[in-house]
């Protein structure tokens, strides 16, 4: 049976990636909505794929999560991360520390035996305060390390549960469910189709950034987020997805 499963599985890698023209899918089984083990596995094969598309030399941004926070759990010295740099994918986006991008860039670079940049930028940037702090050098040396980033590797989120949980204010709230907001990654939200419908203001990567980057790797799992896995698909600009098994056959069904 383990290996007829296996087999189920890798059937349904080819099909997704070829669903949504993705290079490469890897899904790990179970539920990670309701399996911590399948959560941490998730973490795991998000490991594993980062080590297996770093070159030498690279800037590596990340986001925040709870998922990339397993990633960085399962990262270990490697020669070839060794001579990385490990940078905030955004800005303050309103997360726990424990799960900011900037926390996770310096786990990961301490487990690597990489290095790390931070990004100090305050939550709920106002237009104002943004172009100040773009004035800034030091902040614009950061950005602009990002920015030229190879890899990129991010979470996803459901956009209602995203936006709970940064305590975004009633207004946005209510128009981001008028505009059908289902996703949310990278600190944009998106719709089911997969078309931007609202973005968080801060620095850090812009969604155009990622034509140019060359592996973007997107990892979340558990049934709750297929959907929402589906729109940032259809957006199309990932190139890897780590994922689990009931959000894959949930992003299957929205194909
Ligand atoms: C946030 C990122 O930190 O984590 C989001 O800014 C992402 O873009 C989210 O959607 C995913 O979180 P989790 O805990 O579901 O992995």
């Amino acid at each position: 049976p383990i290996i007829k499963m296996a087999f189920g599985l890798t059937d349904l890698e080819e099909a997704i990636a070829k669903a949504y023209g993705i290079s490469q899918v890897i899904i790990v089984p179970g539920d990670s909505d309701t399996s911590e083990f399948t959560k941490k596995e998730l973490g795991r094969a998000g490991a594993a794929a980062l080590k297996k598309y770093v070159a030498k030399d690279d800037i590596i941004a990340v986001t925040g999560g709870s998922t990339l926070a397993q990633i960085a759990n399962n990262l270990v010295t490697s020669s070839s991360m060794k001579g990385s740099w490990f940078v905030p994918a955004r800005g303050g986006l309103g997360e726990s520390v424990d799960m900011q991008a900037n926390t996770i860039a310096s786990i990961m670079a301490k487990k690597t035996g990489g290095k790390y940049r931070l990004l100090h930028v305050p939550d709920h940037l106002g237009e104002e305060a943004y172009q100040t702090l773009m004035q800034d050098p030091q902040i614009q040396e950061v950005v602009s390390a990002v920015r030229s980033c190879r890899i990129v590797v991010h979470g996803i989120g459901d956009a209602m549960v995203m936006a709970r949980r940064r305590k975004v204010d009633d207004e946005t709230t209510g128009s981001l469910r008028a505009d059908g907001a289902l996703a949310e990654a990278l600190g944009y939200y998106f719709d089911r189709q997969g078309n931007v419908v609202h973005k968080m203001p801060t620095v850090g990567l812009k969604l155009e950034d990622l034509q140019r980057i060359e592996v973007v790797i997107g990892v979340a799992g558990g049934r709750s987020k297929g959907e929402a896995i589906a729109a940032v698909l259809k957006h199309g600009q990932e190139d890897v997805l780590v994922t689990d098994e009931a959000a894959a056959q949930e992003i299957m069904k929205h194909a």
